[in-house]
């Protein structure tokens, strides 16, 4: 008989999980499969209320005979008085943290040249600040004696991230933190991880609330390949419920994605079948990063010349062949 596979129900009984940003989109789908799979999940974020109501929610769909339960606790990651209280809160709820996904995050979408230095702060304080905190706090409150996964949630911002730069330059940071985490952290037992999916229906959502006018090949082109979720098609109140669907002819998988294929992504990397992974970034994007840039350059004559000689005379007779050399 052949080893046996970790992939089975109640996979992470009495487990314990904290999964910030975890009461919406991908975050709650984390938490939801966590659950699924009996692990006890404190989800995290700002808004108490509507936290309060994804955990009722989730809770309801435990089986009884599941050992896993969901609690809320509010916390804004970027302060780190408060991300110490969420640590010391679970700890004393349930005596230990086996997994941190840290999927708290969030941005605006601006030109750089727009930006203000109080805007930038916010991104990257929440994106990188926050994740580091929540990682260092885990870490030294429990991991550091008894080990343990972490997995967090980046972006696809591997040719840049035009139009959120803030966000861009942040998470190329965690990528990088994770890096140095499963280096610093590999005696302690504890691995860290990175998921990038292609970017959320949500960045749909707030980038043509701006730029309505733009024209819908371009569109399309910028839209790509998404990760879809009902709520965000719900949140969008637009008049372009095409628009989702108008990015799949620019996309490797000729579909969106959905968050549960972020999550499934994201509970293997906890599990024991990732047990010799530690540093990695998987990239949830169906090759969506290897295909097409996003964004649209307009004609423009401001690139710098060439330097003068054969070649160039060469290049612009090729362009404009009425061009007097
Ligand atoms: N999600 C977005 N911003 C957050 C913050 N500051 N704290 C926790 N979760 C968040």
């Amino acid at each position: 008989m052949g080893a046996s596979s970790v992939f089975r129900p109640g996979l992470f009984n009495h487990k314990v999980a904290i999964v910030t940003g975890g009461g919406t989109g991908i975050g709650k789908a984390i938490s939801a499969e966590l659950l699924e799979l009996g692990c006890s999940v404190v989800i995290s974020s700002r808004k108490a209320d509507r936290l309060e109501a994804a955990a009722r929610e989730m809770r309801q769909k435990i089986p009884p005979s599941s050992p896993a339960s969901v609690t809320a606790v509010p916390c804004n990651i970027r302060s780190e008085e408060e991300v110490k209280a969420l640590v010391s809160s679970v700890l004393k709820r349930y005596d230990r943290i086996d997994f941190l996904v840290n999927n708290g995050g969030g941005q605006f979408r601006s030109p750089a040249e727009d930006m203000s230095s109080k805007g930038w702060k916010a991104v990257v304080d929440t994106n990188l600040t926050g994740t580091f905190h929540c990682c260092k706090e885990v870490y030294t409150a429990w991991m550091k004696e008894h080990g343990g996964a972490i997995v967090s949630i980046i972006a696809n911002m591997w040719n840049g991230f035009p139009d959120a730069a803030h966000t861009g330059a942040a998470r190329a940071a965690v990528d990088n933190l994770t890096k140095s985490l499963a280096i610093e952290w590999a005696a302690s037992g504890v691995r860290i991880n990175a998921v990038a999916p292609v970017r959320t229906a949500q960045h749909i959502i707030s980038f043509v609330s701006v730029f309505q006018d733009v024209h819908d090949f371009h569109l399309s082109v910028w839209l790509q390949g998404k990760i879809f979720s009902k709520t965000a098609m719900e949140n969008y109140k637009g008049n372009r419920p095409d628009l989702f669907k108008m990015s799949v002819p620019f996309t490797p998988s000729k579909r969106l994605g959905v968050p549960e294929e972020v999550s499934s992504a994201v509970c293997f990397l906890l599990s024991s079948a990732a047990s010799y992974i530690s540093g990695a970034t998987l990239k949830v994007d169906a090759g969506q990063s290897l295909y097409t840039s996003m964004w649209e350059i307009p004609n423009h004559s401001a690139w710098p010349e060439a330097p003068e000689g054969e070649n160039l005379d060469a290049l612009n007779e090729l362009v404009d062949p009425k061009r007097k050399l």
